[in-house]
């Protein structure tokens, strides 16, 4: 008799209990079953059965986007064996480069999103992206697929508006003032009512796309043409009081139904609404970083489920402001392939998993973004040997095409923090490409 027990499903097993579960391979003609898996087990520990990849009962992780950030989330859940499939709108994205499969579909597509979950079937699916169909992703729950953290919360979070609602009205997060705009007139009217400068994006956007501050009047018009360009649903903007603050820092906080856990917080620098910098861990008073820590608690607990998310505020002062959360890795979180045991993307994975989140910091580091200078079918990237060193080296996402300002790889350095962030800037300088 075969069971196959989902890691949800692998909870608390009682005192003396012994569980063997084996799926034998019934000699030729075998159906690719998943073979022998095993364990039994005493006390109150808690068990996880893992089983290898491409067998018909194999545990399966889809991704939703197959980015750089994507690319590391398959290593990881690679390394613990499972199956993993990539999805994008794209041919030979970065994810699918590294898993099992790899899947080009359009993800606003409600149909052709739930048709590829429905055939693959996956045991958890993590979306990497926020251009995608919500539809289809509350469908596929209500169907028993496993959502990662869940539908719910990537409805909210995929949205500006209802992110900003739900953090500062139903959960009383400090955030910037704020106002929701449709039209020419009502920006010009929020603008003086909040009062300048003010930073406008548009509701559905991400990546700085589409977003500017208006510093004068003049801005005005300027900011809603340039909202109206970007992608995504510019049909609906906020504008938020311009946050004249110190540092900002994510935060990033990986939870599961039992614990939660914080990285070291991570400074960063951004240039036109994307990061250039990061480093970890941002030097804060510790009042401070209990405040922000106790913030992206109370918005992780609210968004629920499981999974690591990137929890970005600006602090002034003793002022702690919550901006944004992203539920999933973070790009400014790279940092920590080289200054933790565990990286943000293997912490994702255990927390997908359900799995103790326990790791070691292992000390300060930087990374920097490399950004591509050239548009090119054929991208190549002149890395100097520099570049690999004893604290330091460049991770390349393999993107098949450039374009300029697209961000091709990435410099890790583990040092004290200025000089991991003098070294970062260094070896990204000293790439073209
Ligand atoms: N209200 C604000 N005040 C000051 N700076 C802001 C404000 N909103 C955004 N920024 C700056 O712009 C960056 C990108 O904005 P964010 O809301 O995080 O958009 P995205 O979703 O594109 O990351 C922030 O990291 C911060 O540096
Ligand atoms: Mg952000």
């Amino acid at each position: 008799m075969y069971k196959q027990i989902q890691p949800q499903a692998a909870g608390t097993l009682g005192s003396c209990v012994l569980v063997l579960i084996f799926y034998p391979e019934s000699g030729e003609g075998a159906d690719h079953e998943t073979p022998c898996i095993f364990i039994f087990h005493l006390n109150t520990e808690e068990i996880m059965l893992f089983t290898p990849p491409l067998k018909s009962r194999s545990m399966k992780i889809m991704l939703l986007g197959s980015g750089e950030l994507g690319k590391e989330v398959v290593i990881e859940a690679a390394r613990l064996g499972l199956e993993t499939v990539a999805v994008d709108s794209y041919p030979h994205a970065p994810a699918h480069l590294v898993a099992n499969r790899s899947h080009v579909i359009d993800m606003k597509n409600k149909e052709a999103l739930l048709d590829l979950i429905r055939r693959e079937k996956p045991a958890f699916i993590l979306p990497e992206i926020e251009a995608l169909s919500i539809e289809a992703l509350e469908d596929a729950e209500k169907e028993g697929f496993h959502v990662i953290p869940n539908a719910e919360a990537v409805r909210k979070t995929m949205n500006r508006k209802n992110i900003r609602e739900f953090a500062e009205k139903e959960l009383g997060l400090k955030t910037s003032a704020y106002r929701f705009v449709k039209t020419h007139g009502e920006l010009k009217a929020a603008a003086g009512e909040l009062g300048l400068p003010c930073v406008v994006k548009p509701v559905m956007s991400s990546s700085g796309h589409g977003q500017s501050v208006i510093r004068c009047e003049a801005d005005v018009a300027r900011a809603w043409e340039h909202a109206k360009e970007a992608r995504g649903d510019a049909s609906e903007l906020i504008v938020e009081a311009f946050v004249d603050f110190d540092y900002e820092i994510t935060l990033l906080t990986a939870r599961t139904e039992k614990e939660t856990v914080f990285c070291e917080p991570i400074g960063h620098i951004q240039e036109d609404g994307d990061y250039v910098l990061s480093w970890q861990p941002m030097d804060m008073p510790e009042a401070v970083l209990r405040k922000a820590q106790a913030m992206a608690k109370t918005i992780t607990e609210g968004l629920g489920g499981r999974g690591i998310f990137g929890v970005e505020f600006f602090v002034s002062k003793d002022e702690v402001y919550f901006s944004e959360v992203s539920p999933r890795p973070h790009d400014t979180g790279m940092v920590t392939l080289i200054t933790q045991s565990q990286s943000e993307f293997a912490l994702h994975v255990r927390a997908v998993l359900g799995l103790p989140l326990d790791f070691v910091f292992y000390g300060p580091g930087a990374s920097a973004a490399f950004k591509s200078s050239e548009k090119a079918s054929l991208p190549m990237l002149e890395v100097p040997d520099t570049a690999f060193s004893q604290n330091a080296f460049i991770r390349i996402f393999g993107k098949p095409v450039s374009h300029v300002g697209r961000r091709m790889a990435v410099a890790l350095v583990f040092d004290a923090v200025e000089a991991a962030r003098k070294k970062a800037r260094d070896i990204v300088a000293s790439i073209r490409g």
